[in-house]
């Protein structure tokens, strides 16, 4: 038999998720659950993880988790075909953990490049001077072993993920080689999937800062309504040097042209053509270099592009919204889909353990395996 193609991958439940989200991994997921290719797909809401740092605020994270689970959904993620669990309910997570611990040096951890930046970000540091409050969290520090126990419990061949998990899974395939090498052959090496777009890779906010995120205030929601979406739109950051519509316009690091080139498709300018029509100037466009083009030469607004991009992201986004009301109106099924997607990814992360058990020969009470060692432990003792 074929080696099955198995996808994990997933989120910390610490807030709504937004559009950059979408581009990033959520459109793609949803593609990779409709094409066929795979025998399994998880998702995992990655609560004990987002207790990492989150230790005094376990309510925020509960109630994220419901949030995440209703963004999933209302995106397209089909529980028919895509596992959909709670990290913290397989236990058998946090046992692969322990014993891939031991696989692991703090040094190597501290490399870790993108730990390292979470770590600058949090304010936790090793910094032993008095007003050095923070500290490391040690479960912080390790979660990119428990990481390791995510993907392997569920023998995963592929882990779609942003570039800033590329560390994570590098040191997934680290910990397997080592496993593997140290004991027997058990565990699967995964491989990353990175998004395909490189101007999808990330998403800026909407004020043109590097990232969207939730304490900058900058996100797009999946769950925001549309005058909301408006506004925003509205607000975004452009180029701004172009302060008369008659000056040339710069496109590059312009926030409102970095979202069209993620969410604009062909048919969008036939369909919200009249975005370019005023009472002044008016412009017919066939493709997004069009307005590109237009844009950088001169004469065409923001307004017009903004009114454009709205339409264009209302386009994704209402469908998304439809789905989701649908959805907060009975939320009993959203938890009936992870309290059953958690058990059956539990039953695949406990064979996992028992193998890994087995390998490191730490399986002393399985049937078979308690009387060999009464019998070899007795025949060392009875010379
Ligand atoms: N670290 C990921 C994030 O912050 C979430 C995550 C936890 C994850 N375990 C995973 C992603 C396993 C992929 C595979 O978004």
């Amino acid at each position: 038999m074929a080696k099955e193609k198995i996808i994990l991958t997933g989120d910390r439940p610490t807030g709504r998720l937004h559009i950059g989200h979408y581009v990033g991994s959520l459109r793609r997921r949803v593609e990779l659950q409709d094409s066929g290719l795979f025998d399994r797909i998880f998702i995992m809401i990655a609560d004990a993880q987002a207790l990492t740092d989150n230790a005094d605020n376990p309510e925020k994270v509960r109630q994220n988790i419901i949030e995440v689970a209703l963004d999933y959904l209302s995106v397209g993620l089909d529980p028919e075909k895509s596992n959909l669990f709670i990290q913290s309910q397989i236990s058998e997570l946090t046992e692969l953990t322990f014993f891939y611990n031991n696989l692991v040096t703090v040094q190597r951890l501290q490399r870790n490049p993108t730990v390292k930046a979470e770590m600058a970000q949090r304010g936790f540091n090793d910094d032993a001077s008095a007003d050095n409050k923070a500290g490391i969290p040690v479960g912080f520090f390790c979660y990119p072993i428990s990481q390791a126990a995510d993907i392997t419990a569920f023998n995963a061949t592929v882990v779609p993920v942003g570039e800033d998990q590329e560390p994570m899974i590098e040191q997934t395939r680290e910990i397997v080689r080592k496993f593997n090498s140290t004991y027997a052959p058990v565990l699967v090496e995964p491989e990353i999937l990175l998004p395909d777009n490189a101007s999808c890779l990330r998403l800026p906010g909407t004020d043109g800062k590097a990232k969207m995120s939730k304490s900058l205030g900058n996100c797009i929601y999946l769950s925001d309504d549309s005058e909301t979406v408006r506004q925003k739109v509205r607000g975004m950051y452009t180029d701004p040097g172009h302060l008369q519509v008659s000056d040339p316009g710069k496109v590059e690091g312009n926030t409102v042209f970095t979202y069209l080139d993620a969410f604009c498709k062909p048919e969008h300018f036939e369909k919200y053509a009249s975005c370019f029509v005023g009472k002044k100037v008016s412009f017919e466009f066939h493709s997004l270099e069009e307005v590109k083009a237009q844009y950088r030469a001169g004469g065409l607004g923001d307004v017009m592009v903004k009114n454009f991009l709205y339409e264009v992201l209302e386009d994704t986004l209402r469908p998304i919204r439809e789905r989701r009301a649908k959805y907060e109106k009975d939320i009993p099924y959203v938890y009936e889909v992870l309290r059953k997607g958690t058990e059956a990814a539990r039953a695949v992360a406990s064979r996992t353990l028992a193998n890994v058990k087995r390998a490191m020969k730490i399986n002393y009470f399985e049937p078979g395996i308690l009387d060999e060692l009464i019998r070899e432990q007795s025949e060392k003792y009875a010379l």
